[in-house]
């Protein structure tokens, strides 16, 4: 396809947005940015930095001083916190909430937003996030809203950590749903549907039915060959 397009995919906690987003950006030839990564490397800056998660004046303030920056390495998203490779220590739980919490906040917010809107620019990408279609990419040529029942996320997320079992099954789905009250009741960007989003449900679909859907419904918007 040589026009540039955008995918913007948008869903609640184990969705499985970010492995379909990468393989739908892999298909398309196109980038893939993780945004919630951005709001890990945030929440990291506040943990490390003793800054209280309940504080969000406190949050504000401090925002300006977590530079966050992505590279890639080949396909493979890396993400910066003023300088370091933090990548290895976004996924650990405390992150999780710390990010849900930063999320929360208007500085941070707009502060990611920019940084994205820029790295968007002019490219052929797919994002994911939970504001990508309300807010980031308001214009995006095609928009995704991906749910699946709390359970079968939560057991996603459950195998993904297998190894790594830090958890056990019933605190990953309570912090899923601690998580997705925290991003649908915020006031600012809350997660939610875009009125002009695809809601696909991929609790009894595969990773690959899911990507296959969008690959389908970008070509059709954009009149492409299939890729
Ligand atoms: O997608 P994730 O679990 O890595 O996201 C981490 C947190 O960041 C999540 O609690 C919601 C928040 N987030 C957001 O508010 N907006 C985004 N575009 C991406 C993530």
């Amino acid at each position: 396809m040589s026009k540039v397009f955008s995918v913007a995919i948008d869903g609640p906690v184990g969705a499985g947005k970010s492995c379909v987003a990468k393989k739908v950006a892999e298909r398309l030839n196109a980038a893939y940015l993780d945004t919630g990564a951005m709001y890990r490397a945030v929440g990291l800056y506040m943990l490390e930095n003793g800054v209280s998660l309940e504080d969000g004046a406190a949050i504000a303030e401090n925002a300006g001083k977590a530079r966050v920056d992505v590279r890639y390495e080949g396909r493979e998203q890396r993400t910066y916190l003023n300088g370091r490779d933090v990548t290895g220590e976004l996924r650990r739980p405390e992150v999780s909430l710390a990010s849900s919490a930063v999320a929360k906040v208007h500085a941070v917010r707009e502060a990611l937003v920019n940084r994205q809107r820029e790295l968007a620019r002019g490219i052929s990408l797919v994002m994911d996030g939970r504001d990508i279609g309300t807010c980031v990419l308001t214009d995006a040529t095609l928009k995704i809203f991906l749910t699946a029942a709390p359970e079968e996320r939560a057991r996603r997320r459950f195998r993904q950590m297998n190894g790594r079992g830090v958890q056990s099954f019933e605190d990953v789905l309570n912090d899923l749903i601690r998580r997705d009250r925290n991003d649908m009741s915020r006031a600012e960007s809350p997660l939610r549907c875009a009125e002009d989003a695809v809601e696909l449900d991929s609790t009894s679909l595969t990773e690959d039915e899911v990507v296959e859907r969008i690959v389908s419904l970008l070509m059709e918007r954009t009149g492409g060959e299939r890729a």
